[in-house]
């Protein structure tokens, strides 16, 4: 098989892991980085090209006949990303993360309203229109409040407000410099940790529990927090599974904060990073993926 991996840093250990793995199942795979890309339109018949830049001043080159897509790109290249995925899935090419799945997971808002639809526990959480006075907003609350892009990443963008001023002002500031930003709950009793569980297909196939560092209370290990390897009870692996389909994903990180209520979903990440939860589980997870992959493509082959 012919696989592509959308990624912008392919020394990172994620992707060099994917890449080993692919390679030792004999498959063939490029690491391309979405935004050296060209998408092509044409009408009558509708045709989808894609060619590809190495670096400046040289020739572009086309893309083609590849099975797979493997979308590893961060969330600064999200638009363009997702435009390529849609652009190979009309070639016919399959994805490891279908577009619309990777923008459900990509907007943090969108996820919170897509999971609570599907009947999962998520957080309290209030997103204000630009013109909703913040003050107001923030009454409809109890302090201390979380505060969060929609689009951030590794704990970037989740804010802690201890006061319901520091609330107010932090919205107005972001609201002034155009950051749509979400209210939640702050589950104190959780102590800065989490679990996350990464999904595949309709399986969890490591968990681990992450706490944030001294006076931190995200719990990202791009933030300082230690990860274990934990073993999910029967609930929270039935809403981890919930949750990743719930936004159509084939491969997820969900993260679970577990409140005085129960588990609850913070969010779910469309390229979840392999290497902490490798290390603490001891789980190939890389080789799950690239199995999984190979099933996916088997099952579309015998139904056209
Ligand atoms: N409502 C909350 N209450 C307590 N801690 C939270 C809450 N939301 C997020 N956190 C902490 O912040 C971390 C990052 O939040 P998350 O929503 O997962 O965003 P990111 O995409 O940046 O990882 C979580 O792993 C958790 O430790
Ligand atoms: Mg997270």
């Amino acid at each position: 098989m012919k696989f592509l991996m959308l990624c912008r840093e392919p020394r990172l250990y994620s992707c060099r892991r994917l890449l080993d793995t692919a390679r030792h199942c004999g498959h063939q795979m490029d690491i391309l980085d979405p935004n050296r890309c060209l998408l092509k339109l044409s009408q009558n018949p509708p045709h989808f090209e894609v060619y590809y830049q190495t670096e400046r001043g040289r020739s572009p080159y086309l893309l083609s006949g590849y099975d797979a897509l493997i979308p590893r790109f961060g969330s600064a290249s999200t638009y363009t990303g997702c435009a390529l995925l849609r652009h190979f899935a009309a070639q016919g090419s399959l994805c490891l993360n279908d577009e619309t799945a990777f923008l459900n997971a990509r907007d943090k808002w969108r996820s919170l309203q897509l999971l609570a639809q599907a009947g999962l526990p998520v957080p309290s959480s209030l997103f204000a229109g630009s013109e909703y006075e913040s003050k107001v907003a923030v009454r409809q609350t109890k302090s201390p409040l979380v505060l969060k892009t929609l689009k951030g990443s590794q704990g970037i963008g989740v804010i802690l407000a201890e006061k319901p001023q520091s609330a107010v002002s932090m919205l107005e500031t972001l609201g002034q410099a155009n950051v749509p930003v979400l209210l939640q709950e702050f589950i104190a009793e959780a102590g800065s940790a989490d679990l996350r569980c990464f999904v595949i297909g309709d399986r969890v196939v490591a968990a681990m529990r992450r706490q944030g560092g001294e006076e931190e209370f995200r719990a990202n290990c791009h933030r300082g927090g230690r990860g274990e390897k934990v073993l999910l009870n029967e609930q929270q692996t039935r809403i981890a599974v919930a949750a990743s389909r719930a936004l159509g994903l084939d491969v997820a990180g969900v993260d679970l904060i577990l409140s005085a209520n129960g588990p609850l979903v913070l969010e779910v990440n469309a390229s979840p990073g392999l290497e902490m939860i490798e290390k603490t589980s001891g789980i190939d997870i890389a080789l799950q993926m690239i199995v999984y992959l190979e099933k996916k493509i088997a099952a579309s082959v015998k139904m056209t």
